[in-house]
């Protein structure tokens, strides 16, 4: 298996998914920012374990990347460009919702109400996953040091031409009040991504809406 990220890239799903992937009642999926630099890693996973996929992300080339690589083998996956800011999310229509590595490109002033229509269109039973960078990334300390902060712990990152925030584990709960926690994963992790070794400060959660 060539291991740089690109065609030949076996992705990885992130961890909550295989780990909790036979408790998501069975339906559909919504994927929000769902690509990654090769395709989307999760869509894909949950889409080879039975689920109906909607993926959003705005970029153009990897949306249409991840949608042929669903039609070539034969996976449910719609992948739709989109911003997530301007998204319409139909309530109680979906099993699972993911915010993986995508909520921290969101400004305060959407992000509680993206995460809240999110879980709104979720059945009863269903699941949220967020995931972000942490203060604990390397990369808060230097954003820290050489960018201007446009909100409390977000920096405008003029390469990327985007805010990124980095979140810390109270302020994802809060997100996601009145749902029962799942899981929760705090602290550092080498990038699998071998074309560049580096490490990330995390913080993922897992939540649930109730059964009734
Ligand atoms: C780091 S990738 C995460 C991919 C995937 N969710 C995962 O867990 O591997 C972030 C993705 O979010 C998308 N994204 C960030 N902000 C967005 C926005 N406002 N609207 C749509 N997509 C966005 C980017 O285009 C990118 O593909």
């Amino acid at each position: 298996m060539n291991a740089t990220r690109g065609k030949d890239w076996k992705g990885y799903p992130d961890l909550f998914l295989p780990k909790y992937v036979s408790m998501f009642p069975k339906g559909y999926v919504i994927d929000l920012g769902a690509c990654t630099g090769s395709k989307g890693d999760n869509a894909i996973f949950l889409a080879e374990h039975g689920f109906e996929v909607e993926a959003f992300d705005r970029n153009t080339k990897l949306i249409n990347e991840l949608q042929e690589y669903a039609k070539g083998n034969n996976l449910t996956v719609r992948a739709i460009r989109n911003e997530l800011t301007t998204l319409t999310i139909i309530p109680k229509r979906y099993s699972l919702a993911l915010l993986t590595w995508s909520l921290m490109y969101i400004r305060k002033g959407e992000r509680a109400g993206l995460v809240k229509m999110a879980t709104k269109g979720l059945i009863p039973g269903g699941y949220i996953y967020l995931s972000a960078f942490s203060t604990e990334d390397p990369g808060f300390l230097i954003c820290k040091d050489k960018l201007d902060e446009i909100e409390e712990r977000t920096y405008f990152v003029p390469t990327r031409k985007m805010p990124v925030h980095f979140f810390d584990l109270d302020e994802m709960k809060e997100l996601v009040d009145g749902l029962e926690i799942v899981a929760v994963k705090e602290g550092i992790e080498k990038d699998p991504n071998p074309k560049d070794d580096h490490f990330h400060g995390v913080v993922e959660l897992l939540a649930k809406v109730p059964d009734k």
